[in-house]
């Protein structure tokens, strides 16, 4: 993938993207840019050409997706399947033995058999567990509609033809891990509570990263169903990975993966479109996250069940995080505002952050907490960092910024992520630009004492603080993370993020 701009995208344009098999293999996703001024706007034009890499363009003269005249696999039935069944039927998770995820697994079925005799759809698994009365499938929710079962039921009755476009054959999985030609954008990174492992975004996964070792890392690769991570954590007790992503206007999912033995344990599947800035509670028992569809949810991680969910946002939501006592939840949105959410119940409490039109000059992309303190930190399109107080101390009066306790310079672009150290007393903070970036180590209590860090060439979309204190990752646009001392800003090492030969060479000769 070769993304220009910032992974909070505005503007996308895709060409051939995989999941969109229009006939003209072009696709373009105009993201309305409500939020920024003219001048941001032109800053974060982006251009996504998802086949880039690893997903091959689909090549319209060779097979045609939907141009033959009965029901087509590729164009309606496999949407269905992805959507409503591939949670709980893919190659990490065989529920009752079965895959739905292309024409073989569906053939070679489950514990049962095939999940599909061509030619007739009355002897197929895959229509008589969704069909009656209350169909077996999909598990615990809602039926598929009548229409999609229809779908179903004619395209195995006009023969179950296959027409994936060839090059779209073989669908991601651990088996068979992505490919690349160049190491993928990074939209999110995190050091392990223990500061031995960081864990980077790749395209379809994520990247474990042993840092211990003084040479080459090792790494460890956890392939997902989703296309895009678009965020990523560990839990605080450091046994477990949340990443939020999914496949654009397909699906959005939360991944819970066991770092013990690399499982993962819940792949859970909502929305229509991706979802943001994952975080945990204090336990480990919760995650919250936002989404596409201006929605902030919290779900438990024991069992993937969406406990918690707000709608007060009017766009993207893309940053959450609980506040010192875990009963509220904060979340930034595209919106420009910082909301308070009770945990247990979902109401919607206070806007944290101004309310008066033009206060805040764009939207925010990231909230993080304060490590001791009832405080959060935010950013976004206008660059600038800012340090509010979480529970108002006293009503609000038109016109002010009650919680704010501290603005810090801003950053050149927008601030796409940023993250505090263990103690709360420094923050890292990284930028985009049109064409380059920046990041920079701020002391939180004195909004003058910063250090910028250098041979920042790129838009930066991810950083993160190492739990000691000693060293900040950076990383973003060219898929290096890199690596500097966070007392005085050196670079001390870089690494790419995906196994790609010719460009590790690079990073190690650059970062020697
Ligand atoms: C929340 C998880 C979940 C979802 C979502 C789900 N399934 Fe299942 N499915 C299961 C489990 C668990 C089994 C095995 C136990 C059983 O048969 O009830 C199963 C079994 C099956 C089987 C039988 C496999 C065999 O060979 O025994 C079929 C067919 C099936 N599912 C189809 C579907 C279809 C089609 C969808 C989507 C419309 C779907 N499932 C969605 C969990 C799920």
């Amino acid at each position: 993938m070769l993304r220009c701009g910032s992974p909070k995208r505005d503007v996308v344009l895709s060409f051939g993207v995989g999941t969109f098999p229009l006939p003209a293999q072009l696709m373009v996703t105009l993201m309305p840019c409500l939020q920024s001024s003219p001048a941001v706007f032109a800053a974060v034009i982006c251009f996504t050409i998802h086949a880039a890499f690893s997903a091959p363009s689909v090549n319209a003269q060779n097979s045609a997706p939907g141009e033959s005249h009965g029901v087509s696999y590729y164009r309606s039935v496999r949407p269905i399947l992805q959507r409503r069944c591939s949670g709980c039927h893919f190659a990490g998770k065989r529920e009752g033995g079965l895959s739905v995820v292309n024409v073989a697994d569906l053939l070679t079925g489950g514990e049962g058999g095939p999940a599909l005799v061509a030619g007739k759809p009355d002897d197929s698994h895959l229509v008589s567990y969704v069909s009656g009365e209350k169909p077996e499938m999909p598990l615990n929710a809602e039926p598929l509609k009548p229409a999609e079962v229809e779908t179903l039921r004619t395209w195995i009755a006009q023969g179950a033809e296959d027409d994936t476009p060839a090059s779209l054959g073989n669908p991601i999985s651990a088996e068979n891990p992505p490919v690349y030609k160049s190491p993928p954008v990074i939209t999110s990174i995190d050091y392990s509570p223990d500061g031995q492992w960081i864990a980077v975004s790749g395209y379809h996964e994520v990247l474990l990263h042993q840092l211990s070792g003084a040479g080459e890392t090792a790494v460890r690769r956890l392939v997902g169903r989703s296309q895009r991570i678009e965020s990523l954590s560990f839990s605080p007790d450091g046994k477990l990975l949340a990443v939020a992503g999914g496949t654009p206007s397909l699906f959005g999912e939360v991944q819970i993966w066991s770092l013990a033995d690399g499982k993962l344990l819940q792949s859970v599947t909502m929305s229509h479109d991706t979802l943001f800035g994952i975080s945990f509670n204090a336990d480990s028992t919760l995650v919250a996250f936002g989404g596409a569809d201006n929605r902030l949810r919290a779900m438990e991680v024991a069992t993937g069940k969406v406990v918690m969910q707000m709608d007060a946002h009017s766009d993207w939501v893309l940053g959450t995080t609980f506040s010192l006592k875990n009963d509220h939840l904060l979340s930034v949105s595209r919106d420009r505002s910082m909301k308070l959410t009770i945990v247990a119940n979902g109401q919607f409490v206070d806007n944290v952050t101004s309310i008066t039109p033009g206060a805040l000059k764009g939207g925010l992309v990231d909230v993080q907490r304060h490590p001791t303190a009832e405080e959060v930190l935010t950013a976004g399109s206008d660059g600038e960092p800012r340090l509010y107080k979480i529970f108002r101390t006293q009503a609000r009066v038109i016109g002010d910024d009650f919680n704010l306790v501290r603005a810090f310079p801003a950053l050149p672009g927008r601030v796409c992520d940023l993250d505090f150290s263990a103690s709360g007393d420094k923050f890292v903070c990284g930028s985009s630009t049109a064409l380059g970036g920046a990041a920079r180590i701020y002391t939180t209590t004195d909004a003058a004492k910063t250090i910028d860090l250098p041979e920042i060439k790129v838009p930066v979309y991810a950083v993160s603080f190492r739990p000691d204190e000693q060293q900040v990752a950076v990383a973003g646009f060219d898929g290096i993370v890199r690596l500097y001392n966070a007392s005085n800003g050196q670079l001390e090492r870089s690494l790419v993020s995906v196994p790609v030969p010719a460009v590790t060479a690079q990073a190690t000769a650059e970062s020697n």
